[in-house]
Parts: C-alpha cells; structure tokens; sequence
C-alpha cells in the first residue's frame, strides 16, 4: 500500500466534459450532498438577524474555481432566494431534488478559472422543512433571544448557500448584524465590531480551510469571553445567560479549553488552528459538536457536574473530524473513532482507568449476541453515522492498534496521521496504509476484524481472552458512568 503522505485539496467529481455540474459530490452515504464542477475556496457571509421574528437576511458571496467547463451548477440551500449574480452578472436560477439551487449563469464558465457567485436571500429558517435524514434534529433552532445552527452533516442549507460536503472546505469571513445588546459568536476570530444606532455587526474569520458542516452561528444573550492561551492563541467562550441550573458546571468545564487543548497537543501534535473556544447553547440540540475553533456544547452534558471528558471529545476533533476531515461520510470512525479514544487516555490522566481498561470495559460490556456488533464502524451506514459502534468500536479499533504495534508507533502513527492530513481530507485505506508503514506490520486483517467484520471479534482490544477481559472490567473505571453519559447525548435524538 502507498504511503498516506501530502495535503489533499478539495477535488470535487470533477468531470472534463462540458455542461451542468454535478448535482452531488458523490458520498455514498449522501449522493445530493456538496456539488460536482466547481472548487468553493471563501465564503463571504453577510447576515442580519432578528431575534423572535426569527427573520435572516443575507447575502453569501462564494469565490470559487471551475474544474470544467460549467453551463450550470449547484448549490445547496433551503432558504427563499432572492437573486442570484455570477461574475456581477445577473444568473438564473431554480430549484430542484430536496435542497438543490441550481444557477445558471448568463455566460458558462471555463474549466480552471476563478468566479464569483453572489446569492441574496431572505427567510425565517425555523419554519423551513427539517427533512427526515437528519435523524430528527433540528438544525436551526430559534431560542427567544437568538438562535443556534449546528447540525451534522445538515446545516448549512438553513443559512448559506454552499458546496455542502467536506470535501469541499474552504476559509469563511462571517460578519453578522444583530440588536444590540444581543451576541453573535462564530468560527475563529473576531475581527471587529462596531454598533451604529440600535445594531451591532461583528465579523468572523476563519483562515483555514473549513468543511460546511463545522460552520456555526450561535446568536442571544450571552455571557462572552476572550482571553488567551498559554502558547498566546485567542480563546473566546460564551455562554447563554439562560443555562439556569447548568451554568456553573457547565463553565467550569469548558473554560478548561486552553488546558485540555495544551494537553492533547502533547499528544497529537500541534494545534492545527489559529484559536479555540467553547459555547454552551441553552437552545437544546442534543447533542455538542465540534464547530471549528469553537465546540457548541447542550447543557445537558453539565447536568451531574463539571464533565472535562465532553470537552477532550469535541477538542479532539480539531485534529480529527475539522482538520483531518472526512472524503466520504462512510469514513466517519476516523472522527468518532479518535476523539472517544481521546476520551479514554484522558481517563487515564485522570487515574479513573487506562486506555487499555476503558477499551476493554466497553468491549466485555456488549455481548457477542447485542446488535451493537452488527454495525461495522468502517461503513456503519447513514443511519447509523453516529451509532455507539462509530464510537466504541471505532476507539477499540484503535486500542487493538496499540496493542499490536506498541506505543512508540501507535502515538508516531497518531501524529503522523495528523501532519500528513492537516487541513485535507482522508479515507479509512489511507490511514491503514500509514499504520502498516510507521509499524512495519501487516494489518489487513486487524483493521477488517475490528472495522468491517460484523459480529464480536474473539479477542479484546488488549488481546485478552472475552474472559480475561471481563476480570479486566472488574476494575470498573470510574470514568465509564462520565464516558457513557458523553455518549448516550451524543446519539440520542432529541429528548
Ligand atoms: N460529531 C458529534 C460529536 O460526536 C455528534 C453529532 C451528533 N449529531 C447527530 N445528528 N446525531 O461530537
Ligand atoms: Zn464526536
């Protein structure tokens, strides 16, 4: 197998020939999602939001290059559209499938030349249709004082027109007007802000390419802070002023941020970004989410105490999920798979059991007869993208990799992966190359048995016999109870 090495930059489908693109980037799991023809490489937002009436103004300026010669192509979006320009040039635009804008832009546009497409458009989000793939999430979600959008993979269509799919990232400048007195928080960091009259406009930037999916906006009445790191990287944290009887875990907790980032950059590798943060919703996602530079955090997650191990999660998918992101949503363990297992060394940190025992424990725990071994984390499936198997399994995936080629390369792989893949995109045959490179080692048959084998593999994560392994669990970590509660929030739909 090839060595897994160099930056992969975004390739749509791309076709030679000429005509529409694409209406899909060609996921498996998701054929309509993100766009074929043309590369996004910045997005522009330009937003006015209006609490309570929940109306978004907006207009979304997308520079992008064509990577054939293009008399058609899509975005995804959901809202009401206004107008549409290519180039400053009025374009013709119509709708098609469940959330295609397809744009028709007066002159086609010649393969490998940069453009410009400006969409204008208004609409109040919440009232738009939330179709059955999200699981039964809502991915805008308006509060009394603002709004959330956080969703995954589903977000973006509710409020920027975009090449949805992470295979298509790009950098993003986010300037958003509201009431004054009210607070918007976005990705990266907050450029300026200036109030005129009874409104308020902050911009956003994010200068490293991002995946539509981990762009969020997260409007109300917030407590905001900025500070720094200890490496001197701006941290911003907010806070609804609504999380009532969550407020005080809920911010002791997540103002660790800077800590837990220092600490798993020992581990992975430099931080791939140029800030971090944290924002805790009082809006009820379900779930927290691993928005770029600044997780969005349910509340619930805080509800028996401060829990460091939601923070390590999220966190964790800075390196894996946003800056080594995914080619096709079926790949999805190479991000739930690494932050559950950041969670369990950060149990053993924290002396509430090793790495080697949470995998164990988890192992033991289900049954060779429970359905949980019938997912297989390598191609769960879309509906089951975020299935305990993406995360235990996947962890245990990683564990087995320990276990057999020892520390040394299993923490050079780890970091290894991080480096060669930051700011790209990446597939599970890829990582498996690298792993057989760094060690030396054939593991075919590993990463089939633990990834792509349905059924209980015989042996646990550390070798053990199911029986060794179940006296291992009789060391019960007091971490599992804090790692199950992460996880039963993470997959549940809303309550
Ligand atoms: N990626 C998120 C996390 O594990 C979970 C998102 C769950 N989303 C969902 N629609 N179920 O941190
Ligand atoms: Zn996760």
């Amino acid at each position: 197998m090839s060595a897994a090495a160099g930056l992969f930059l975004a390739t749509p489908a791309a076709a030679t020939d000429k005509g529409p693109g694409a209406p899909g980037i060609g996921d498996s799991y998701f054929p309509e999602h993100g766009n074929g023809g043309y590369d996004a490489r910045h997005y522009s937002l330009t937003l006015d939001y209006q609490p309570g009436t929940d109306l978004l103004r907006g207009k979304t300026t997308i520079v992008a290059t064509a990577t054939q010669h293009l008399t058609r192509f899509n975005l995804d979006f959901l809202l009401k559209v206004d107008s549409v320009k290519v180039n400053g040039r009025a374009a013709t635009f119509a709708r098609s499938g469940l959330h295609e804008l397809e744009i028709t832009p007066p002159r086609a546009l010649v393969r490998g030349t940069p453009f410009i497409v400006e969409v204008t458009y208004a609409d109040t989000p919440s009232k738009v249709p939330v179709p059955d793939e999200t699981g039964g999430f809502t991915p805008w979600i308006a509060t009394a004082d603002g709004a959330l959008a956080l969703g995954q993979p589903q977000v973006a269509w509710w409020w920027f027109p975009s090449n949805d799919h992470p295979l298509d990232k790009a950098t993003y400048d986010i300037t958003i007007t509201v009431p004054k007195g009210t607070q918007a928080i976005s990705n990266g960091v907050k450029v300026g802000e200036r109030t005129r009259g009874d409104r308020t406009t902050s911009t956003w930037r994010m200068d490293k390419p991002m995946a539509t999916y981990l762009a969020t906006l997260f409007v109300g009445q917030l407590d905001v802070r900025q500070g720094r790191s200890s490496g001197g990287l701006p941290v911003t944290t907010a806070y609804s002023k609504n999380l009532g009887r969550y407020e005080a875990a809920a911010k002791e907790s997540v103002e660790r941020t800077p800590e837990i980032v220092d600490w798993l950059a020992d581990r992975f590798g430099r931080y791939p970004f140029h800030s971090m943060g944290g924002s805790v919703t009082s809006a009820l996602p379900g779930f927290a989410l691993e928005t770029q530079t600044q997780p969005v955090y349910d509340p619930r997650f805080f509800s028996g105490g401060p829990d460091t191990y939601v923070v390590v999660h999220e966190n964790a998918h800075q390196w894996f999920g946003d800056s080594v992101a995914v080619k096709d949503w079926k790949h999805i363990w190479l991000n739930e798979g690494f932050a559950t297992y950041a969670e369990w060394i950060w149990s053993e940190k924290l002396g509430e059991g090793t790495a080697a025992e949470v995998a164990d424990f988890f192992y033991d725990q289900y049954p060779a007869g429970d359905p949980f071994w019938q997912v297989k984390p390598g191609d769960p499936g879309a509906a089951d993208l975020f299935h305990n198997a993406t995360y235990y399994r996947g962890g245990m995936t990683l564990q087995a990799l320990r276990t057999e080629v020892g520390d040394a390369a299993f923490w050079s792989i780890i970091r290894t992966w991080a480096r060669a893949k930051a700011h790209g995109n990446a597939e599970t045959a890829e990582f498996v190359a690298l792993a057989e490179r760094i060690s030396g080692k054939q593991l075919d048959a590993l990463f089939d048995t633990w990834l792509f084998t349905p059924g209980k593999p015989a042996t646990s994560p550390t070798g053990a016999t199911p029986t060794a392994a179940a006296k291992s669990a009789a060391v019960a970590p007091a971490s599992i109870a804090k790692i199950e509660k992460v996880h039963e929030l993470l997959k549940h739909r809303k309550p």
